[in-house]
This record gives structure tokens, sequence and C-alpha cells, in this order.
């Protein structure tokens, strides 16, 4: 595509888009736009080239062989590690355990600390914008109640009131990051003061947050942090939970099999030392290379400027949406991040991105796995435009046109009805 602008861009956008080959895909006759990485983000070659070198190259199991190759692929799956611990900032890289996503992180927290710390009765405070991921793991529970924090009509998490939610029975505080509908990046690290003032852990959903922030896990002083490599340009299929090393300790195994032992008999096991305790069976060591590769080039890029280039989008985007007759925003809080939802009086969210995708504009439409968001506006789902570090200015020109587009179509449409009714 012709970038109309390059020098509105804090990198050289037309090199980073040649790094993403599906980017110059089309869809039916249309070059694709692709507006759905709130979902999953696309790869770049070396993330694709990572993949197939290892498994042309190195591919043997992990921690078991003496052999040449396991030790090439061990060796490369912990220095991946390290890779995660320096992109977060963790302490130890054995503070990182990988998982398969941010679901798995969460899942894992829930049932290791349910199994420890939580009793029926007891209480585990979430926001009201939280995915279903950070809602149905604490549910699952026996008799644990949530509590939940809810948002300002805008979008802004209401931390005032936190303090008049923990109770007694509060355990575990477990909030996003970074909504994946409304986009409000939430105040973590005045959420953790709060929280350990009343002795509260926190875990974070950093899902929508790694691939759009900084986070240095020690200077928000988080207790864990869950994110998904597919969403931060990396594979499918592997993910990261952060702990700090005093509560993965105090933590029981989530799973039991190979690798998360120390010693085994038939009478008792005795497990083997962080982070090996929650992995148990083989890990996707071809995953946690390709996702260290996938942090390596945001790095080069700079999450700093990933993030300015985002909020230009954001901005520019918002103020030719706005020209669209009947758009309704969710989410306008100060300091957004990069996803915009919205509705238009009249056309359901499916029609608007059944036109869209039609144009080769690839939109979420939905509830977004944020089902409490919906009721919270009454809406059955929202369309959501979601931002990448590759994405343009002329693409959310095409977007706009799109809308313009769309709302003509329905609008004749109505008009055709009325006029034969
Ligand atoms: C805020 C948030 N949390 C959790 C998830 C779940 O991530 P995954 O499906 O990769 O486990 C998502 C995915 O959209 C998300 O946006």
């Amino acid at each position: 595509m012709s970038i109309k602008q390059n020098d509105r861009y804090p990198y050289d956008i037309v090199a980073v888009r040649d790094d993403f080959p599906i980017l110059q895909s089309e869809v039916y006759g249309n070059r694709l736009v692709y507006f759905d990485n709130g979902a999953t983000t696309q790869k770049p070659r070396s993330v694709v080239e990572k993949i197939e070198r290892n498994y042309y190259n190195t591919n043997a199991n992990v921690h078991r062989g003496v052999h040449f190759l396991s030790q090439q692929a061990t060796d490369e799956h912990e220095a991946a590690r390290e890779v995660v611990r320096g992109f977060i900032n963790a302490r130890f890289a054995h503070e990182v355990v990988f998982t398969r996503g941010t679901t798995e992180s969460i899942n894992l927290v829930a049932s290791s600390f349910g199994k420890a710390f939580l009793e029926p009765g007891d209480e585990v405070i979430v926001s009201q914008m939280e995915h279903h991921s950070n809602i149905v793991p604490w549910q699952l529970l026996p008799g644990v109640k949530l509590k939940v924090l809810p948002f300002a009509e805008d979008g802004t998490l209401q931390v005032g009131q936190l303090e008049g939610l923990i109770s007694s029975r509060t355990k575990i505080i477990s909030v996003t990051h970074i909504s994946n509908t409304l986009g409000t990046v939430n105040p973590i690290k005045e959420i953790a003061q709060i929280a350990h003032r009343h002795n509260i852990p926190v875990l974070v959903d950093g899902a929508q947050g790694i691939p759009h922030e900084k986070v240095d896990v020690q200077e928000l002083d988080v207790d864990f942090y869950a994110f998904s490599g597919h969403k931060v340009y990396g594979p499918t299929g592997i993910g990261v939970l952060y702990g700090k090393e005093e509560w993965l300790n105090k933590l029981p195994p989530y799973q039991g099999g190979g690798d998360m032992i120390d010693h085994v008999t038939f009478e008792k096991t005795t497990f083997a030392p962080l982070p090996f305790k929650f992995e148990a069976g083989t890990p996707d060591y071809i995953g946690s290379t390709a996702l260290s590769e996938a942090l390596r080039y945001v790095q080069q890029i700079g999450l700093d400027k990933i993030a300015a280039h985002e909020r230009g989008l954001v901005a520019y985007a918002y103020a030719e949406l706005r020209k669209i007759d009947g758009i309704r925003f969710y989410g306008e809080a100060v300091g957004k991040s990069s996803v915009i939802s919205f509705n238009i009086d009249g056309i359901h969210p499916y029609d608007v991105g059944t036109v869209l995708d039609k144009l080769g504009i690839a939109v979420r439409t939905g509830h977004h796995c944020a089902q409490p968001v919906m009721q919270t506006f009454g809406v059955e789902g929202m369309v959501r435009v979601s931002f990448a570090l590759y994405n343009t200015y002329d693409e959310v020109d095409r977007l706009v046109e799109g809308l313009h587009r769309v709302v003509g179509i329905f609008k004749r449409q109505t008009n055709r009805k009325k006029a034969s009714a």
C-alpha cells in the first residue's frame, strides 16, 4: 500500500509493514486492513522464521536429554525465559512461568491460590471491565464471592471505591491492565499500593497491556502478571505467568506430570523448584523461543514509539469517526489505549462488520468476551477497532470511508422499507 505521509510515523512504517507478509494480502479483491489486533496480532517474518529454524535445526525435548540437540533446545528455551524476564523487568528468570496464554495463567493462579488460600465465603475483587477469563476462573472456586469494582460512564475505573470494597474476607484483587473493549489503561501501581496496605496480593491480566505499554513488574509492584504471546506478535499457544518468587513458592502445583517433579514414589512426590513446579509436561519450547523473537522485535522498535504511534492513530480515528452519522462510542477514558469500540444507530454490529469485511477491513464484532461490559451499556455487542504497530493513517481513512458506505447502504434500505410500507 502507499503510505502517504511516512514522516507522520515515529519509525519506518513501510519497512515495518514489509516484515508482515500477511498485510500484503487481499480480501475480496481489496488490500487487507487488519484492525482486529486485540484478538490476535499478525506475526513478523523473524518470528515465523524462528519457528521454522528451530523445528529444522534444534528440535528435541527440553530438560531431559544429555544429547546435544536436547541441550541446545533447553538452552534456547531458558534463554527465551531470560528475554521475557528482561522484557517485564522481573527480578529472576524463575519468576517467569510459561503457560498456554493469559487464560491459562489466570486459571493457574485461581486454582493454586484457591487451593491454598480461599475458603467458601472468601472474596475476590475484580473490575467491571474484565474479560471472561478473569471472571470465570474465580467463579469455578466453590463458595468464593466476586466483588466488582465499577467503571464510570467514560470507562475510567473507579479506583476511589476500591478501599470500600475490601473486607477481612478479601484474599486477592485481580484486574485488567488495559480493557479489551474500552481501551482504559488502569492505574495498576495505585491499585497494588492500596491492596498491599491490606496485605492483599494483586494479579494483573496483561493480555492487552503487554503489546501496548512498557511493563515493569517491579515498578508496578504486582504479585502476578499474565499475558499471551499471540497478542504481542508471537505465536499462539504460548503465554506467561509472572509471579513474585515469594508467592510462587507459597502456591501448590497447578498440574501434575513430567518436568514438575523432584522425586516420585507411589507414596509421595516432591516437586521441582521454580519455575518448573508449574510447568508439567513438555513445554512449548518452540513457542517460547518464537515469543522471545517477537519481544525482541518489539524492543527493537521501542514500546514508547509504538505507544505514541498507536495513540496518534486513536486520536486521528476518533476525530474522523465522529463525523459518521449516529455513531456512539464506548470508553473514552483519558490516556486510553489503542481500542475503539462503537455502534452506529439502527445498524447491528454484525452488519457493520460484514460490510467492512467485504471491503477488506477486519474488525471485531460481538461481546468481545466481556459480556458484563455489554450489560453495563445495555447492548448485545459492539464493533471494535484495535490497532497495532503496523497500522497506518491510510488504513483509518479506509475504515472511515467504509463506515460511510455502511451508513449509506442501511439508510437506503430503511428508506426503501419506509416507502413500501
Ligand atoms: C483483556 C484480556 N484478557 C484475557 C484474554 C484472553 O487471552 P487468551 O485467549 O490469549 O488466553 C484476552 C483476549 O482477548 C483479553 O483481551
